[in-house]
């Protein structure tokens, strides 16, 4: 299979690069930064003996995800791991006035699967990356942006990952994707050993010693990534493991 990931420099970006490397898939690295992304492919392809794709994308900006589109132009894929994602501790805006973290996890990720859905084979997948964090807005109604007044770090994140849930789970019930048995699903990784944990607060050391042991791997959430990507089901969260929780769920809206 064909398989873009987007945030493969990451810590789970990168295991689940692997992770499909090893199963003999053909792999786009999707990164907002060259440099990393040709260190990722070296390593890849001296571990599994295949290179990687590159392709630039900058989820920040909207005109990055229609380049990077356009360089996918003559590309037929299999999949999209839509897995890049931030938690900015700054209120930060793009030059239409968007907020950061929403585009990036929500507004250009979607972009990005809206301009590449036409050009997956049929049989495919794609996976959005989603949080627990979602839960906090259960019932409310969202905007899809949000003001500098109402900004918090662990808020936004949170809002972002339900809007990009309750988008997943729309496009999941879409009849024309159903007709080309496009799969779409979403991996929860749970709470992950990865820097994305780092608040940029006095208490991350203590995290690191007190909390980070107990995380789960890279690798684990990696795994969570790849079954929602190979299950044959469609409109469900993959759940990484943790005791004996279900692990996986109809996606809720
Ligand atoms: N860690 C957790 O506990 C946890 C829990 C629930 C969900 N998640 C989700 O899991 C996914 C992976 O996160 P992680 O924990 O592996 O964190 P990470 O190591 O910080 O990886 C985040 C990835 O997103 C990329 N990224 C950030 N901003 C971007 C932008 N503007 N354009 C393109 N790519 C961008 C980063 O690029 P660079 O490599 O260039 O920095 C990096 O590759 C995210 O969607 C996150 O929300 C994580």
């Amino acid at each position: 299979m064909k398989i873009l990931i987007t945030g493969a420099t990451g810590a789970i970006g990168k295991e689940i690069a692997c992770l499909l490397a090893s199963k003999g898939h053909d792999i786009i690295l999707g990164c907002r930064s060259k440099k990393k992304g040709e260190i990722l492919a070296e390593e890849i392809e001296f571990i599994y003996g295949k290179r990687p794709g590159i392709v630039i994308i900058d989820l920040s900006d909207a005109s990055s995800v229609s380049r990077a589109s356009n360089h996918l132009s003559g590309e037929c894929l299999d999949a999209i791991i839509n897995n890049a994602g931030v938690m900015n501790g700054k209120y930060i805006l793009d030059g239409d006035g968007h907020e950061d973290t929403l585009n990036v996890n929500y507004h250009n990720t979607r972009l990005l699967t809206e301009l590449l859905i036409d050009r997956i084979n049929d049989g495919g997948a794609v996976v959005f990356t989603t949080s627990a964090t979602r839960r906090w807005y259960p019932f409310q109604r969202l905007n899809d942006d949000i003001p500098e007044s109402k900004f918090g770090r662990l808020k936004t994140y949170a809002l972002s990952k339900k809007l990009i849930t309750r988008y997943a789970a729309a496009i999941a019930s879409d009849k024309d994707l159903q007709k080309r048995s496009i799969r779409i699903n979403c991996a929860d990784p749970g709470v992950v050993d990865t820097p994305m944990l780092s608040m940029g607060r006095w208490f991350d050391r203590l995290t690191d010693i007190f909390f980070r042991p107990f995380c789960l791997k890279p690798s684990t959430a990696a795994k969570t990534s790849v079954r929602a990507l190979e299950s044959p089901k469609s409109g469900y969260i993959f759940l990484s493991p943790l005791g004996k929780t279900r692990n996986k769920k109809k996606l809720d809206l």
